[in-house]
């Protein structure tokens, strides 16, 4: 693993700072439909946290006097995929994306660490360590959701949905080849996590000029 470029680097920090908060807003309407008593509970609880790790990277930003950037365009878009079921009250969509989200956030937090200053290795270890009792309840209720036939195609299709997204990342303008190495990380660790839980997603690798052909090969393999 290389050296990851600063100008990277701080592209990341501002999309964790903008992530946070977005996700910590998103959570809170979970509340209006979550499915039992235990994630009515949970929910306030986990907006909170996210909250408080934007402020942590709020504070990493202020004492770097540095304005944070936009959102990373990837990433904005896969919060606007999360966004749109959480419009829609689906439970299954906003815990795929919300499963989707964290884990981009553990593999970019692994990927940067090393090359991250003191002050951001805080706060990856921080997140990092809140994140997997996000993912604890997440990976819990999307297995609930995969026990029943109905609920195994709804989880595969609301995939589909955030496959034919990401697919499109290495090609795009702006992402960089760091930005591949987490994409690749992320969805290895995802596919994992779900084949755990008795979800099957296809094997794939991600890299530049491969979109088109592994389009063909993906809509093939969701059909
Ligand atoms: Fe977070
Ligand atoms: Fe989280």
């Amino acid at each position: 693993m290389g050296k990851v470029p600063t100008e990277v680097m701080n592209q990341h920090l501002s999309s964790y700072f903008h992530a946070e908060k977005k996700g910590s807003e998103l959570i809170s309407r979970l509340v209006e439909f979550a499915p039992s008593d235990e994630a009515r509970q949970w929910v306030p609880v986990w907006a909170k946290e996210e909250m408080h790790h934007h402020t942590m990277w709020d504070r990493v930003m202020k004492n770097r006097r540095a304005e944070p950037g936009k959102m990373d365009y990837n990433v904005y878009k896969l919060f606007e995929i999360t966004e749109d079921y959480v419009n829609r009250r689906s439970w299954a969509g906003s815990m795929v994306g919300a499963a989707v989200i964290e884990h981009l956030s553990n593999a970019a937090a692994a990927y940067l660490f090393h090359d991250a200053d003191d002050d951001v290795k805080i706060v990856f270890k921080k997140i990092t360590g809140d994140d997997l009792g996000h993912l604890d309840f997440d990976m819990h209720e999307i297995e609930k959701i995969a026990k029943t036939e109905e609920g195994r195609k709804e989880i595969a299709e609301i995939h589909k949905r955030f496959l034919m997204e990401i697919i499109e990342w290495p090609n795009r303008e702006g992402t960089a080849e760091a930005d591949i190495d987490i994409l690749n990380d992320t969805y290895r660790i995802h596919r994992a996590a779900m084949k755990k839980i008795g979800v099957s997603l296809p094997k794939m690798h991600f890299s530049k000029g491969a979109g088109f052909e592994m389009k063909k090969r993906l809509i093939k393999l969701l059909a």
